[in-house]
């Protein structure tokens, strides 16, 4: 993992050790985000900004940290997030900054808070990020100078969701929109992408979404076109059909010129166990002609809003949330099913509006798809769960812990990459997912040998073991297992 690389580097090559900074890492092992191997190497901090590696022995600082058997490395990027709302209403982000993430990527899976005012309730998975009190930013850019008014933890990047648009522009979601309704949602994601959010989300899979047809994405992802944003995509079926989906995904980025993100890649249910070295194979296929990327969350079991649908005992479901049934949280649906005397499908819908986790993957499926070196880290947490899926807590942790230590399937450095350098790449975002002279002081530092998520599916919200200190900005953001209350987060605006 490491060798004795003491050379220094500083902004400037020429330049001595700087004498004296605010923060200095001492004699830890540095993985720079790169993917190359950690170096034994000191870290000076200075203003917000790493300013040198190297042996920083004649460096003085106003705060000296002993990193000796600590791993020094970038803050973590939460490329697919459901934060959205929690930067607003819990910015402190203790489920994200208590695993050494730094910057989420909000509005994922079509939904995002903004550009949409809402009276009366929003029609799944909208409600995800909470009732119509919260949708009150008409426009996408006062949501973004709200963000930065009063900011949180950690940085965001902001999608548009397409069926936000949806739902601001159309009276019915079950049709595909017209010319006109295609018309104003492509203005509004115009001005959005202009106040800087970093491109379009669908949730083609959902209700609000399916009915548009591909021409309706293809004619608003054109708005993205000539580097303005991805197109990032919750695929219309990621079951039986998801090479279907594959197949319009690319030609969606294909016709438009935009790189497209598959989110939360995975093939559903026991008939498609397995079928990820196909649809492997074609992404890496299709990489070879356009640009394609994906993010995966290291678990088998998913978690949304609960539809009955897949309530048809089956599959293990596990309720995570109801508005007429709350004290029914955390319970599996057979067992509701079982005290209520009646059928899985009519217990499911009598507890809605819900959420819910169902049991639907494969071990062996999202272990070839995290060992795929394209595969970037996301953890689709959902925030406002009263029982959430583990991952909302232990997504990074348990890449870095269970994935590459105990089982050895990627390396410590890969997993880190995969977190900071690849997302930082992917999502333009410059001077961050390094550690680097220069750049942006975003980091973590943890203890290698016991960094591991502690969130099980009973006791899902309990912070993972290992990272002891987390800094947004030069900023401690968690430090001795708790938020400090710093909230140094920036809006990081596409270009
Ligand atoms: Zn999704
Ligand atoms: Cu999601």
């Amino acid at each position: 993992m490491e060798n004795d690389g003491m050379s220094l580097v500083t902004s400037d090559p020429a330049a001595a050790p700087p004498a004296h900074c605010d923060i200095v890492f001492r004699h830890g092992t540095v993985i720079d985000g790169s993917g190359t191997p950690g170096i034994r190497a000191d870290v000076a901090v200075d203003g917000g900004k790493i300013v040198a590696v190297g042996d920083l022995a004649a460096t003085r600082a106003e705060w000296d940290i002993d990193a000796g058997n600590r791993v020094i490395a970038p803050g973590f990027i939460d490329v697919h997030t459901h934060d959205d709302r929690a930067m607003l209403s819990g910015p402190d982000m203790a489920p994200k900054v208590s695993q050494g993430v730094t910057t989420v990527v909000v509005g994922n899976c079509g939904f995002s808070l903004a550009p949409l005012t809402c009276h009366g309730r929003p029609p799944a998975p909208l409600d995800l990020l909470g009732d119509e009190t919260w949708f009150v930013y008409d426009s996408f850019g006062d949501y973004l100078d709200r963000l930065e008014a009063k900011p949180a933890a950690v940085n965001a990047v902001c999608l548009v969701g397409h069926m936000t648009l949806r739902v601001g522009a159309m009276d019915d979601l079950d049709r595909s929109a017209t010319e006109d309704e295609i018309a104003l949602m492509g203005e509004r994601l115009e001005q959005s992408l202009d106040a800087g959010a970093a491109g379009l989300s669908t949730g083609l899979h959902y209700p609000a979404g399916h009915a548009a047809s591909t021409e309706e994405v293809i004619a608003l992802t054109r708005r993205l076109a000539n580097n303005r944003g991805l197109y990032v995509t919750h695929m219309r079926n990621e079951a039986d059909d998801v090479e279907k989906s594959l197949v319009e995904t690319f030609r969606i980025g294909r016709e438009t010129g935009v790189p497209v993100l598959i989110s939360h890649h995975k093939v559903i249910g026991p008939a498609n166990f397995g079928r990820s070295v196909q649809t492997l194979a074609r992404i890496e296929q299709a990489m070879t002609e356009q640009d394609v990327s994906l993010d995966l969350y290291p678990y088998t079991a998913g978690s949304t809003v609960l539809d009955p649908g897949r309530c048809d005992g089956r599959m293990r479901v596990l309720v995570t949330w109801s508005v007429p049934f709350p004290e029914q949280t955390g319970r599996d649906i057979a067992d509701i099913a079982a005290d209520w005397h009646c059928p899985p499908v009519e217990a499911a819908k009598r507890l809605l509006p819900a959420g819910a986790i169902y049991f639907m993957l494969d071990e062996g499926d999202v272990q070839r798809i995290l060992h795929n070196p394209h595969t970037m880290i996301g953890s689709d947490g959902l925030p406002h769960d009263s029982h959430p899926h583990p991952r909302l807590w232990g997504t990074f942790p348990r890449v870095l812990g269970h994935y590459a230590r105990d089982l050895g399937l990627l390396s410590l450095e890969e997993a880190v990459h995969r977190m900071t350098g690849l997302p930082a790449g992917r999502f333009g975002l410059s001077e961050r997912g390094a550690i680097r002279p220069g750049y942006v002081a975003d980091m973590v530092m943890f203890d290698p040998l016991r960094v591991i998520d502690r969130s099980t599916y009973e006791d899902p919200t309990v912070p993972a073991d290992g990272i002891d200190l987390v800094l947004v900005d030069g900023t401690p953001v968690w430090q001795q297992g708790k938020t400090t209350g710093a909230r140094p987060g920036h809006v990081l605006r596409r270009g």
